[in-house]
């Protein structure tokens, strides 16, 4: 068996963990739906559905893992619970799932970096789009997307994540931080800054309903929730740092870096004329992309945007794949770059149908979305706050300084609201997973 990793710092955790949260969530979807769910009110919502929400869960997963300091399916088995493998297991297999269209985005990402360069993408961004996101060529980006994942994965926790992680994370707010200082000096960018922020509590409290179980919903996927991540990254853990501080710190981190994000396409996009209304990869991939054929130094701007938009992305596939890996270095003999390279190869090949047609990689989004991730999260938060309760308790007040009454409001918070929260946001992601007019679990054919 092999000797198992730590982090060298706890600083490389807390990179190592927002490296994972801030991703492509942040960027294409985060801004653009603050601004259609009404602006600053809906920062509101989401700022109390990730502190009220997703930080319980964080750390629900962040117990399981310094707990066992083992991998996502055999820490349940540690800590007495084996017939709770099953979460873990699910956890995994959505590791794999989502991974698997993740890095054909990440791939699309690549070919924007090199489309930059030569304005391939500047004259009918739209047209470029539809080329280049299905077919041959999204095929072989997505396998150097998944190369380049399996290369930081193989190199180790302390050598691959950590080194990486610590380079990416703060280059990723600084060159955001860059570009929204450029987007605000635009003429019309402070349309987008209303756009943006100017609360709108009439379009919040009309869609309600729609609003809630999104901010919900983004701040699981967001904070790389529900499938195991943040089980793994913790059970790298070696000390008794306060979880309810790196906690704090990470969801914190990953909401300024949608925020950052939002201050950057926005006023781009108002600048350029350009309808916002719209998010996913058409947001980025074609009004963001169009945009920059117009500014003053648009290939420039559009290479460091994408290169950021990069970082983002692998320093998010990294944490996918080292579920698996972890996993599969846990239980069998066999060194972490053979299987980081397997398990890789494994991944891409269940990339291929979302590579080849992007109605694939919709559908396997969606499901991950509101199937997949909610039932991981449930799962888990009826685990620690319920059947594991009181060693739960105990982990989490480990090195936290804090009186119990925080724990005990954290366990009270995990066993109730928390869970209803998202039974909630599962029954209406069913309803329009099931019974809305065109049920996204028929899978394209
Ligand atoms: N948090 C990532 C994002 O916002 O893009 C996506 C993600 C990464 C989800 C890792 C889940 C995960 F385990």
């Amino acid at each position: 068996m092999n000797e198992r990793e730590t982090w060298a710092t706890r600083a490389g955790f807390i990179l190592a963990a927002v490296g994972s949260a801030v991703g492509l969530g942040n960027i294409w979807q985060f801004p653009f739906k603050t601004a259609q769910f009404g602006g600053a009110s809906f920062l509101i919502v989401y700022v109390i559905a990730a502190l009220g929400i997703g930080l319980p869960a964080i750390l629900a997963e962040f117990v399981i893992g310094r707990r066992s300091n083992l991998n996502t399916i055999s820490a349940f088995e540690k800590l007495g619970h084996k017939n709770w493998r099953f979460v873990g297991a699910l956890g995994l297999f959505t590791g794999f799932w989502i991974l698997s269209y993740y890095s054909v985005v990440g791939g699309w990402v690549l070919r924007y970096i090199g489309g930059s360069l030569t304005g391939a993408y500047f004259g009918a961004p739209a047209k470029y789009f539809g080329q280049i996101s299905a077919g041959m060529d999204a095929l072989a980006l997505h396998a150097v997307f998944m190369a380049l994942v399996v290369v930081i994965v193989a190199a180790g926790i302390e050598d691959g994540i950590e080194k990486a992680t610590k380079l990416m994370v703060p280059s990723i707010i600084v060159i955001l931080g860059a570009l929204a200082i450029f987007a605000f000096t635009l003429p019309g960018a402070s349309e987008g800054y209303a756009y943006f922020l100017s609360p709108d509590f009439d379009a919040l409290f009309a869609n309600l309903g729609d609003i809630v179980p999104f901010a919900v919903g983004q701040a699981f996927f967001s904070l790389s929730l529900g499938m195991g991540a943040m089980i793994t990254y913790a059970s790298y853990i070696d000390g008794d740092q306060s979880l309810f501080g790196d906690g704090i710190t990470i969801v914190f981190l990953n909401s300024f870096v949608g925020i950052l994000a939002g201050l950057v396409v926005l006023p781009l996009l108002f600048a350029q004329g350009i309808d916002p209304n719209t998010s996913g990869a058409g947001a980025v991939f074609i009004s963001v992309a169009g945009a920059f054929a117009n500014i003053p130094g648009g290939q420039a701007i559009g290479l460091i945007f994408f290169l950021v938009v990069l970082i983002a992305a692998l320093s998010s596939a990294i944490s996918l794949l080292e579920v698996v890996v972890s996993w599969a270095i846990d239980n069998y003999d066999v060194t972490r770059p053979q299987m980081a390279i397997l398990l890789g190869g494994v991944i891409f090949l269940l990339g291929v149908p979302s590579a080849l047609d992007t109605a694939w990689l919709g559908w396997f989004d969606t499901l991950a979305y509101k199937f997949f991730l909610p039932v991981g999260v449930l799962g888990i938060l009826i685990f620690v706050a319920w059947v594991y309760g009181a060693p739960a308790l105990d982990e989490v007040m480990k090195g936290s300084g804090l009186g119990e009454g925080v724990g005990l409001t954290w366990l009270w918070l995990a066993r109730t609201l928390v869970i209803v929260a998202v039974v909630a946001t599962l029954v209406l992601g069913f309803q329009t997973l099931f019974l809305g007019e065109s049920p996204a679990i028929i899978p394209p054919i």
